[in-house]
């Protein structure tokens, strides 16, 4: 099978070709797919696409008329993608529903730790020979109170490793996972979590209904001080919303692993151009935000997981059997 891979980095080439089955032929691009790179598209049955591709319906319609038949997402969200579009114009999509759980939930502790501690502001200062304390004052985990929405599988392992801090863990998931209440978290309602919690990390996905999850009003009812984290998608905050609420001092701390404009900047070197977008500039100005470029997947073990799956995901379609990843 030959596929056509948009928005290729060195790593991903180096991990499918470790990893991958040896027949398939893969093309690698480092363009993201949109209107304007889909026609690199012409002649390959598949493609593979990541988190930033666009899969609308006009991309959608071009990429039927040239030919392709299969989308394999080399990741687990799928928001990015018009389904309904997609379906009915007969593509086959499948994704990497689970491939390390334990890499984003790590990410989103390391998060929390590094923002209470400011290991990022020690980091630099000991370089300087710098060791005074002042302004490195954090609090201990044991005994916070943390709120996780989304207890699926990045949210359990989060949860798990905040039950191990000695953390009181608050859940909300419209489907409730026995194994989070036998690990001895609870779940209680969006209004019982924010004023309760002294951390809130997102583990949901970007649908229709979240986006902007976190906006002003859900805000006001958090605890004063708040730290807030998302490694989930960005958009399920509304970041003008959130830099109001850095300016009041309402959110204590910001972690993001995601950001709702994303797409123009994540996974591409702009350090030495000026960059436009004044929402993302002012957050990188608050000394209490710590901001990392869609890197909680990151992982040699998840970077594997990505690569063997997406080469199984195809080879299935390409044999005629039935992938169970298919959205
Ligand atoms: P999952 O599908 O296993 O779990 C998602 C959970 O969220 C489910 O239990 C679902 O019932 C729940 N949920 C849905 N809507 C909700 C809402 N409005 N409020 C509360 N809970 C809600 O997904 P998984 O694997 O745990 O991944 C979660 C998200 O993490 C993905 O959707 C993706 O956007 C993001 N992700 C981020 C990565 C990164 O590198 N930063 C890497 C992989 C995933």
């Amino acid at each position: 099978m030959k596929v056509c891979v948009f928005s290729t980095q060195k790593y991903d080439e180096q991990a499918f070709t470790q990893w991958s089955d040896p027949a398939i032929e893969w093309t690698f691009l480092s363009q993201k797919l949109d209107l304007a790179s889909a026609h690199a598209a012409d002649g390959f049955e598949a493609i593979c696409v990541f988190v930033n591709d666009t899969l609308d319906a006009p991309v959608l319609q071009l990429l039927k008329e040239l030919g392709v038949r299969v989308i394999a997402l080399r990741c687990a969200g799928f928001n990015n993608v018009d389904v309904p579009v997609a379906s009915q114009l007969g593509f086959t999509v499948v994704r990497v529903p689970a491939y390390s759980p334990q890499a984003v939930a790590e990410h989103s502790v390391g998060l929390i730790l590094c923002l209470d501690r400011k290991f990022h502001k020690a980091y630099n200062r000991t370089r300087d020979d710098n060791f005074d304390l002042n302004g490195l004052l954090g609090f201990n985990l044991h005994g916070k109170t943390v709120g996780i929405i989304g207890t699926g599988r990045i949210g359990t392992v989060a949860a798990k490793i905040l039950l191990g801090f000695g953390c009181r863990v608050l859940c909300v998931d419209p489907v409730t996972n026995p194994q989070v209440i036998d690990m001895g978290a609870e779940y209680v309602s969006l209004e019982e979590l924010y004023p309760q919690a002294d951390i809130i990390s997102l583990y949901c996905p970007l649908t229709p209904d979240s986006v902007h999850l976190i906006n002003q009003q859900s805000l006001a009812k958090m605890k004063d001080g708040v730290m807030l984290i998302n490694t989930s998608r960005g958009a399920l905050v509304d970041t003008k919303a959130v830099i109001k609420a850095l300016k009041s001092a309402k959110i204590g701390y910001l972690g993001l692993d995601v950001y709702e404009q994303e797409a123009d900047l994540f996974f591409k070197d702009l350090s030495d151009q000026i960059i436009s977008d004044e929402v993302f500039q002012r957050l990188l100005t608050f000394p209490n935000v710590l901001i990392t470029g869609h890197q909680a997947f990151f992982t040699v073990e998840a970077m594997e997981q990505i690569s063997r799956i997406t080469s199984d995901n195809l080879m299935m379609l390409a044999r005629g059997e039935t992938c169970p990843n298919t959205i």
